[in-house]
């Protein structure tokens, strides 16, 4: 058993950082939300985050003028709230080499499509289902992985094949997959606190 204490990093939506919001609330993941850090200001992810009650912070290259520096204040905000698990949801940057190193093994990401296939730079969001789509494949899904310093690198903890239809358009996959996401965010975190899977144990 692990008493998770999460921290999330989100770019956007925040979809999947509201799908383990509402799992902590109804009591299917027992984990505590602790911090929300947004790159973006104006992201509905901070806005659900101030509306579940949960601290939040906006860390980009606005507050803080380097990456060093950044990261640094990423990695104080994690650690202030005391967290022990960093979600990224959606966090469309590069995390830095602090952060990694002060959460190795302790940095999950999720990644909508089957890894090691369609990733790296510019590699994200709908990005990814256009090419998806475009290379005519029958299946797509969903990988969550532990992060290294490479975008997209690290050890595979779980994934999901979805069949693509024929009449899938770019916005039906990208709704079928996110809901996908959130079941798998929210069932690999459950396996985390139930201690079915060890992060410590996963060499990286
Ligand atoms: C999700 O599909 C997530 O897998 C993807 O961005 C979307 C965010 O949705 N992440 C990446 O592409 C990271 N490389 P959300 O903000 O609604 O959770």
């Amino acid at each position: 058993m692990m008493n998770l204490r999460l921290g999330f990093l989100a770019s956007g939506g925040g979809s999947n950082l509201q799908a383990i919001i509402d799992a902590c609330k109804n009591g299917r993941l027992k984990a505590e939300c602790c911090v929300v850090i947004s790159n973006n200001s104006k992201s509905k992810a901070l806005k659900r985050g101030k509306s579940a009650g949960i601290p939040t912070a906006h860390l980009s290259t606005k507050t803080h003028s380097t990456n060093e520096q950044l990261d640094l204040a990423i990695t104080e905000k994690l650690e202030e709230h005391k967290v022990n698990l960093v979600i990224l949801a959606g966090y469309m940057k590069l995390l830095g080499p602090s952060t990694v190193a002060k959460f190795r093994n302790r940095i999950l990401n999720i990644h909508p499509a089957l890894l090691p296939r369609f990733s790296g730079k510019g590699f994200y969001g709908k990005n990814i289902h256009k090419s998806v789509l475009s290379s005519n494949e029958k299946f797509t899904g969903v990988t969550i992985h532990l992060v290294d310093e490479q975008y997209d690198h690290g050890p595979i903890i779980a994934q999901k094949r979805i069949a693509i239809m024929k009449e899938d358009t770019l916005e039906s996959l990208e709704q079928r997959v996110l809901s996908h996401e959130h079941e798998l965010y929210v069932n690999t975190l459950r396996q985390i606190a139930s201690g079915e899977i060890d992060l410590g144990s996963i060499a990286l």
